[in-house]
């Protein structure tokens, strides 16, 4: 479910699973205006669904209207993820931070929480998902930008140590000495603007990664590419979110195969 949805690149990816598995079954797009979310989440049990994925801009409503809320998703703010239970009511959790985490470990095994500060662009939906999941893995230091000061403060104090708010004018000091830098906005996606960031006080040695994935090379990592920063795309989170979720839709640990991800790049 989201608003818009039709971008989204999970109906291929699920019903790709469907059809190895051999499961009777079809994942749908849902556009779902953002004053229906809760009838909507409410048919789903009727219209006989396992479940449904969260996306733009529903997550954090959607925490309010389901049922139950495991404790990552309490934790980030929003769920990704909602599960039908036998008896009809709903769960919701959050899969966002698995997803960003194993494509991490997938693309630069080498990768440690601890090997240096850790710079997080935004503090929307997925910028929580990835502060928690950096802050989870033992990070010790992860400096937040946001373009709304206010944004990153709230999050910084949620979150505690070892989270600090930077202003967006300091951004490019932010870079200095950091291991990591990830964009959470939605600067560089299809249709926007690229992320205004230069990369010139970062270390070269830093991993660059970007939750967007459509493109698949953003503006930001081909120029972290260009400088010779290793990189890692955003299209890994959202394959590896598949498996918590089908864990708790169909009990199934689906493989994420070089084919599944080479048919979806091919849509990018
Ligand atoms: N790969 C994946 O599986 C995955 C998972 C989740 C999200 N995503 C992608 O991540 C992106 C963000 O998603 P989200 O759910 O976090 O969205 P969101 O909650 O709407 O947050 C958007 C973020 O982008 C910032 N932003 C927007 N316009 C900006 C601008 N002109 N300059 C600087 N910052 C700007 C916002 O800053 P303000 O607070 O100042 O508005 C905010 O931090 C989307 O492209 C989404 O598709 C990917």
């Amino acid at each position: 479910m989201g608003w818009p949805v039709m971008h989204s690149r999970s109906p291929m990816i699920h019903n790709h699973l469907l059809a190895k598995h051999g499961l009777a079954g079809a994942y749908v797009p849902l556009a779902i205006k953002p004053d229906q979310l809760a009838g909507a989440l409410r048919g789903l049990a009727p219209l006989g669904f396992a479940g449904c994925n969260i996306t733009i801009p529903h997550k954090q409503q959607a925490l309010a209207i389901v049922g139950e809320v495991d404790q990552v998703a309490r934790r980030i703010g929003a769920i990704s993820c909602v599960i039908v239970r036998p008896d009809g009511s709903l769960a919701g959790t959050n899969n966002d931070c698995f997803g960003f985490i194993e494509n991490l470990l997938q693309r630069q095994p080498g990768w440690r929480a601890d090997a240096g500060p850790a710079v997080v662009i935004g503090a929307g939906g997925g910028a929580r998902a990835v502060v928690y999941a950096l802050a989870e893995r033992g990070a010790r230091a992860i400096r937040l930008v946001n373009r709304t000061r206010a944004r990153a403060e709230t999050l910084a104090r949620e979150f505690g140590s070892p989270v600090t708010a930077i202003p967006w004018d300091d951004r490019d000091r932010a870079l200095e000495g950091a291991a990591l830098l990830v964009n959470a906005t939605s600067q560089g996606m299809v249709g926007q603007p690229p992320l205004e960031l230069p990369l010139d006080t970062l270390p070269g040695g830093a991993i660059v990664a970007d939750i967007v994935y459509t493109p698949l090379d953003t503006p930001l990592l081909a120029a972290a590419r260009r400088r010779g920063n290793p990189t890692v795309d955003g299209l890994g989170m959202l394959l590896h979110q598949v498996r918590p979720a089908w864990k708790a839709w169909f009990g199934i640990d689906p493989e994420i195969t070089a084919d599944l991800r080479a048919q979806v790049e091919a849509t990018l």
